[in-house]
């Protein structure tokens, strides 16, 4: 007999409690895995549609192959999966994956193998699986040396507005997202994944700093409530046509 709850880790974290658990849900007849910090549920293997259309909403907006693209925030890891799977023309878009998250349980539970995408995420030569805050990474200038993304895909908070840890919150306003853009490459995509509705203001900041800025709403099946539930990917063009400054 399958256990209907299994608690796999749980870990103090600077972020609050965290749980990584797998259960049967029965509205879908199989095993999920979810994620809690503190009390709320960060990810659940249920809901991937809106994770992936992140990876591949902001590599369609991307031109050629061979990529250099960054993922904040590794979570179940469909948003990194989706990206390394993502091709044109049967070429693989993407060429070098980093994927920061700032929990080293995060990292390890992948490490381990222990979720639905670990084998093919930690497999794959192209990944490399970076423990750090992306919001710090961020702040500071790209090393001298760096390459620059030609993607960098974003899930970490709920939404622009509601965020993880007070210091998310200033990458989210036209200063952030400038000391973003110097990561990308000229014309690099900026993706991101929100639990709120397209948020007006900050599609005004999106516009100010980038080209091209988009709103995706992504609505998806919710077999638990039995209708369909929403998430919003935004996807920004590095407007930069010079050289990195
Ligand atoms: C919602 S999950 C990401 C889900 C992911 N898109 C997926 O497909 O499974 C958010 C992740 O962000 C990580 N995180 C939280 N604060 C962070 C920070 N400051 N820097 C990097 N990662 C962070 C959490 O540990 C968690 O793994």
């Amino acid at each position: 007999m399958i256990a209907r709850f299994e608690e796999l880790d749980w870990q103090s974290t600077p972020l609050g409690d965290l749980t990584l658990r797998r259960r049967n849900e029965p509205a879908v007849g199989h095993e999920i895995y979810e994620v809690k910090l503190g009390d709320e549920y960060l990810m659940s293997s249920l809901f991937t549609v809106a994770e992936e259309a992140l990876a591949t909403l902001g590599l369609d907006a991307t031109s050629g192959s061979g990529l250099n693209v960054l993922v904040g925030g590794l979570g179940l890891g469909y948003t990194a999966v989706a990206a390394l799977r993502d091709e044109r023309a049967g070429i693989l878009t993407v060429g070098a994956l980093t994927v920061i998250d700032r929990l080293a349980a995060v990292i390890r539970w992948h490490e381990r193998r222990l979720l639905p995408v670990s084998t093919e995420l930690v497999d794959d030569p192209r990944t490399a699986l970076v423990c750090d805050d992306f919001f710090a990474v961020m702040r500071m200038p790209p090393p001298t040396d760096a390459m620059g993304y030609d993607a960098i895909l974003l899930d970490v908070d709920h939404s622009p507005r509601h965020q993880l840890d007070p210091s998310h919150g200033a990458l989210y306003s036209a200063d952030g997202m400038r000391s973003l853009d110097r990561h990308l490459v000229d014309g690099g995509v900026f993706a991101l994944w929100s639990d709120d509705p397209p948020d007006a203001a900050y599609m005004a900041v999106l516009r100010g700093v980038f080209d091209d800025a988009e709103a995706h709403v992504i609505d998806f099946a919710n077999a638990v409530t039995g209708g369909t539930s929403s998430n919003t990917v935004y996807v920004a063009r590095s407007r930069r046509r010079g050289p990195l400054t």
